[in-house]
């Protein structure tokens, strides 16, 4: 997974350089590898002041949506509205906790969660008495929801929100990040996304109080005592300090990073928009997106042609997200949307390269291949 394996162009590997490198050197020679240590403090510290909140390093996105379901009181039957067009990533935890996902669809502009089905379903399920306890949502390939609307519907409903930011570092609505929305905010810094520790995560938390429990929960729900005591229950969720050195160093990095993707992406629309109609993701109005992934949707007639041929050229591309309520794990759970757009975003999309290390020979390279077939 290396950009110096010159001959293949990856979907959005890491980039990573010498600042790394002497970070996670640093770390290792201070002694400091378990979950404290200076980087642990200053990486929490850069992005509580990004956020404008407490923020607690986890050891993954996912485990962080984990806690602040945890957080929320979220337990077994507690109906929690959810995405349907995300990674499942999104959802799972939902499950962990025993409680009951319902999946809400997309709006076709940005393909996040519509408030419209949103409020459908939210009627619905009052007709059974069944109001849910919380949403999360998530702000896929870095583009903002519509967040005006969605926050206006929670709040008439007295519905948490999680905000599901795990592709959105960087990006922002009303020149407020993404994240710092909800009543809970989650980030993912997998191998994969615009800033990475190689793996983990982050819980961007709405006070003191809250943070230091979510930190009590995240390392074994330990009391404080001289001995071991435990009142409930706890999991190993934290972040080490020599991960947290990666993240600190990239995240100096995150508006060089955003410029990148997003001319990355404004190579490829430009470039579509010569040859012809290709679909692609709105910024939503007031929004600002980091481009995580260019994503596009294409004819039917050629998507697969383009996918094949990428391949065959050692380009990785992606399919996007085959909606969560289609999925066998998530059976019989409730959907509120519309199947077809879902199932066009997901038959005719595609998201090519789009690492913030890809030059413009890279960019050339791939529109040589899509020539072919527009
Ligand atoms: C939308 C979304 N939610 C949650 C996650 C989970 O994050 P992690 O892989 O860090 O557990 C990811 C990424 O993998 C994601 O893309």
């Amino acid at each position: 997974m290396h950009k110096n394996d010159k001959d293949k162009i990856y979907l959005s590997p890491p980039h990573i350089d010498d600042a790394e490198m002497k970070s996670v050197r640093d770390a290792l020679s201070s002694g400091w590898i378990s979950p404290f240590g200076s980087f642990i403090d200053n990486f929490s510290e850069k992005l509580s002041s990004h956020f404008h909140k407490k923020v607690l390093l986890t050891n993954s996105g996912t485990s962080a949506i984990h806690l602040a379901l945890k957080l929320s009181k979220i337990n077994e039957g507690d109906f929690v509205l959810c995405s349907d067009f995300s990674f499942a990533a999104t959802a799972f935890p939902i499950l962990y906790q025993k409680a009951v996902p319902v999946f809400i669809g997309s709006e076709k502009d940005t393909w996040n969660l519509s408030p419209d089905f949103l409020n459908e379903a939210i009627e619905n399920l009052k007709k059974n008495n069944n109001i849910p306890k919380a949403l999360v949502i998530a702000h896929i390939y870095g583009a903002s929801a519509q967040l005006d609307k969605i926050v206006d519907i929670c709040k008439n409903y007295n519905i948490l929100i999680i905000e599901d930011a795990a592709e959105a570092l960087g990006s922002s609505y009303e020149n407020k990040p993404l994240g710092s929305f909800g009543d809970f905010g989650i980030l993912s810094f997998n191998g994969n996304k615009i800033v990475t520790c190689s793996t983990g995560g982050a819980l961007i938390l709405p006070d003191e109080n809250t943070y230091l429990h979510a930190q009590k929960i995240a390392s074994q729900a330990k009391e404080k005592a001289d001995y071991y005591k435990h009142d409930e229950l706890g999991y190993n969720y934290m972040q080490s300090n020599i991960l947290a050195a990666i993240g600190d160093a990239q995240f100096d990095k995150l508006t060089s990073k955003v410029i990148r993707r997003r001319e990355i992406f404004n190579y490829y629309l430009s470039y579509f928009k010569k040859k012809m109609d290709v679909g692609y993701q709105k910024e939503y109005e007031n929004s600002f997106s980091n481009r995580w992934l260019s994503s596009f949707i294409f004819p039917k007639s050629i998507n697969e042609k383009i996918k094949e041929s990428l391949k065959q050229n050692k380009v990785e591309s992606r399919y996007l997200w085959n909606p969560l309520h289609k999925q066998k794990v998530f059976n019989g759970c409730l959907f509120f949307g519309d199947p077809e757009l879902e199932e066009q975003l997901f038959r005719q999309g595609l998201s090519l390269p789009s690492g913030d290390n890809l030059d413009n020979e890279d960019l050339y390279r791939i529109t040589d291949i899509l020539e072919k077939h527009l």
